[in-house]
């Protein structure tokens, strides 16, 4: 394809104006058309892009403006219908994360793709963050040794959803941050929390994620703090990293510490555990907005016919392990063990076996 891709993006509540305002920048691309049920989110989007046609028919907007692409920005309910529309029309589709409401409308999506051709990406935002990458390479490099652990809290006041808990909203960015890193899917996931406002919706859960080998990770997700958190620390038996999303310029530090106990002693009185402190240094980090390069990859993938880092098996497998914690979140807090098949993929949502939380724990 020469020509730049003509992209059109549905959904202009919260996050799609940031989508809009990134595909208007970005090199071989033509933002086209705007679509959202809503009026006066378009009459917003006329007065900033004057020369992006703003619709509020979805039929209108899928046929008219001869889109390559749709960008997907709604209520997760909407993912699935309306991506399920855009691939059937031939247009290579975007959809935020998480990428739908079920791993079945997940499949279909990644089926529909497959069988046109098409580009299929989720926005999993922060693998296209230069903090990301960078511990990525860290680790990759060993400087991190073999991780031990991670935990993640990304907390703040609101805002809360109607159509999903906190875990489906804010542990998306987690999850594909651990996966990532750790360059795995986990074998178990248990998931505890309450709705304290609407008490069908949790807006405060704690997940854990269990990896082979012992790997561990942990994630809290909450609408219901009054600070905004966003935090990750990597635990691995060389050296921990400490990640603050929040911080400008200093978003990742290295620790040289840890903590060693000695291979053999002779009665428990001598063990001595050895810990090391060494220096701590900060990475420098590029400035560039991680949804820059969100939208920028999804437009090469385009132009290159190539697979998104973040396609539709990423999005579904990261969409199963969010229906694992909902069946745990249903169970107390039991384990919901995921096998996986010989690619390494968790297997699909019929699988999922709730383990009852003494059994898990004798385990
Ligand atoms: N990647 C990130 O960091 C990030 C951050 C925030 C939100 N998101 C995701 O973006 C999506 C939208 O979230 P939001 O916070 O902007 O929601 P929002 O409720 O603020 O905005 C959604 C917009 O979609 C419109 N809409 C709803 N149904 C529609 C339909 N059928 N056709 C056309 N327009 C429709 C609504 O009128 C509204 O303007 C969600 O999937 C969310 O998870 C991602």
């Amino acid at each position: 394809m020469t020509k730049p891709v003509s992209v059109g993006v549905v959904g202009c509540g919260y996050w799609g104006p940031l989508l809009i305002r990134n595909f208007s920048n970005v090199p071989n691309c033509n933002l086209v058309a705007v679509c959202d049920v809503s009026e006066a989110r378009l009459k917003h989007i006329r007065k900033l892009y004057p020369e992006v046609t703003a619709v509020t028919d979805w039929e209108r907007f899928l046929t008219d403006f001869e889109l390559d692409a749709i960008v997907i920005a709604t209520p997760v309910k909407f993912h699935h219908p309306l991506a399920q529309k855009s691939l059937l029309a031939g247009k290579h589709t975007f959809i935020e994360k998480p990428m739908a409401a079920s791993s079945a409308e997940c499949e279909s999506l990644i089926e529909i793709a497959e069988s046109k051709g098409l580009v299929l990406m989720v926005d999993h935002t922060f693998l296209y963050s230069s903090a990301v990458r960078k511990i990525a390479e860290l680790v990759r490099a060993g400087d991190i040794g073999d991780i031990r652990y991670i935990n993640s809290r990304r907390l703040n006041l609101g805002l809360f959803q109607k159509d999903i808990n906190v875990t489906w909203d804010l542990a998306p960015h987690d999850i594909s941050i651990i996966l990532h890193i750790l360059g795995e899917l986990p074998i178990a996931v248990n998931c505890q929390g309450n709705g304290h406002v609407t008490p069908a919706v949790e807006d405060v859960t704690n997940m854990s994620l269990t990896f082979r080998q012992g790997r561990f990770a942990t994630i809290q997700s909450s609408w219901l703090e009054p600070r905004k958190v966003r935090e990750m620390t990597i635990v691995g038996s060389r050296r921990m990293i400490v990640y603050d999303d929040l911080q400008t310029h200093e978003k990742i530090k290295v620790y040289d510490v840890r903590v060693e106990r000695p291979p053999h002693y002779d009665t428990f009185a001598e063990f001595q555990y050895s810990y090391h402190y060494g220096d701590s240094y900060i990475p420098h980090l590029n400035q560039e907005e991680p949804l820059k390069e969100v939208c920028r990859h999804f437009i090469d993938c385009i132009k290159t016919s190539t697979q998104p880092a973040s396609g539709g098996q990423e999005g579904l497998e990261l969409v199963r392990i969010l229906e694992a914690a909902s069946a745990s979140l249903k169970a107390k807090g039991a384990a919901v063990i995921l096998s996986q098949s010989a690619n390494g993929s968790c297997e699909p949502a019929e699988a999922l076996r709730v383990v009852p939380p003494l059994e898990a724990a004798g385990s």
